[in-house]
């Protein structure tokens, strides 16, 4: 055989090693990750059952953005199959799914800690935007879902991919929120509920995920790159809003020139706000510094 052949063969072969290699690096390294387990040692949480907190916990669930993953009965449903990477399935937290044998305070680890029972981070769950959300809310909220009507929806499991895998590996895709968030045992408390900065900077702690931690804006980690964006939320881009403007934002979707925001910023979520919790945000946005979008 023609010599060049033979080298360019050899080539090939090692280049078909080394992709392989770097699937099973990317393999063991997602599976030994995702064994790792963490202990949630927060103080047990007083849960109440009377209509008041239910309703708080109904009102928590559909505005903070846990309908537009695990629908809007907590039923669960396939949220994003991004092919080769990922499956993004919400599991049904209703008494009928996977919460059947969960207590009150291992619902709460998940929301807050994505800790599940067994001590295994969840996958994809967003909880380092939920892990300051305050004792009586998240009792409100497992009250709420514990007295869900159980659903026998099942939609399956999440899968990470083999690209998703090897995206992993080098620090491209996230997925084990519990890697991130602090898991010292602590109380939580919540400011009261009014339009004031302290309260606006605790609601606004679930934008931190998709828009960054200095609300500047960022293309939302995880996300494929087609995906737009997550504006900067400081008045260097929202200074000249009016707080109707940012109103209209959240509850229609509709910037202040008519353009439709993309469904994927989950403003048909969040336009379950009340008025006071929009205008908090507002004036906890407002109060910030003006931070530049950063470069990509
Ligand atoms: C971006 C989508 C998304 C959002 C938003 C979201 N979740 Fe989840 N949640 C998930 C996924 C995915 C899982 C399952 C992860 C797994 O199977 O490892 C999950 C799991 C859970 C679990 C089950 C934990 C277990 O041990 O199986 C509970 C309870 C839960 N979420 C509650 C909530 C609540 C309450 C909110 C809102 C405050 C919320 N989630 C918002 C995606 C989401
Ligand atoms: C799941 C990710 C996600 C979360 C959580 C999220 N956003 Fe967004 N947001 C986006 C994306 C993506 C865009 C850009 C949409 C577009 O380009 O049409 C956006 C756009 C916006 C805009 C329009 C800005 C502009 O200049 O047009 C506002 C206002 C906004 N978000 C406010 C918020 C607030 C307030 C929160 C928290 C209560 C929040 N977002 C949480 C993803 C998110």
């Amino acid at each position: 055989m023609n010599k060049w052949l033979k080298r360019l063969g050899k080539l090939l072969a090692v280049m078909v090693l080394a992709a392989a290699g770097l699937v099973a690096v990317a393999w063991w390294k997602t599976d030994r990750d995702g064994a790792r387990t963490y202990v949630v040692n927060d103080p047990p949480l007083t849960i109440v059952r009377d209509a008041a907190a239910v309703a708080l916990g109904e009102h928590l669930f559909k505005s903070r953005g846990c309908t537009g993953c695990h629908g809007g009965n907590g039923e669960g449903h396939l949220v994003f199959d991004a092919g080769p990477v990922f499956k993004l399935v919400a599991p049904n937290i209703t008494p009928g799914g996977v919460a059947r044998t969960m207590s009150g305070d291992q619902i709460a680890a998940a929301i807050r800690h994505a800790v599940k029972p067994d001590g295994r981070s969840l996958l994809f769950m967003p909880s380092a935007d939920f892990k300051d959300i305050g004792d009586a809310d998240t009792a409100a909220l497992v009250a709420y879902l514990q007295a869900l009507p159980a659903s026998t929806n099942a939609p399956g499991n999440s899968e990470i991919r083999p690209l998703g895998r090897v995206m992993y590996l080098f620090g491209k895709l996230p997925l084990y929120p519990a890697q991130s968030i602090d898991h010292t045992p602590r109380a939580r408390s919540a400011p009261p509920v009014a339009a004031t900065v302290d309260y606006g900077r605790y609601v606004a702690q679930g934008c931190i995920g998709c828009h960054g931690g200095n609300f500047a804006g960022q293309h939302v980690p995880g996300t494929p790159p087609d995906f737009p964006d997550a504006q900067n939320l400081t008045p260097a881009n929202l200074g000249a809003w009016s707080n109707d403007d940012f109103r209209r934002a959240l509850r229609e979707g509709k910037r202040p020139d008519g353009s439709a925001i993309n469904d994927f910023m989950p403003w048909r979520e969040f336009s379950k706000l009340s008025d006071t919790e929009i205008d908090a945000l507002w004036t906890y946005l407002h109060s910030l510094p003006p931070v530049a979008t950063p470069k990509k």
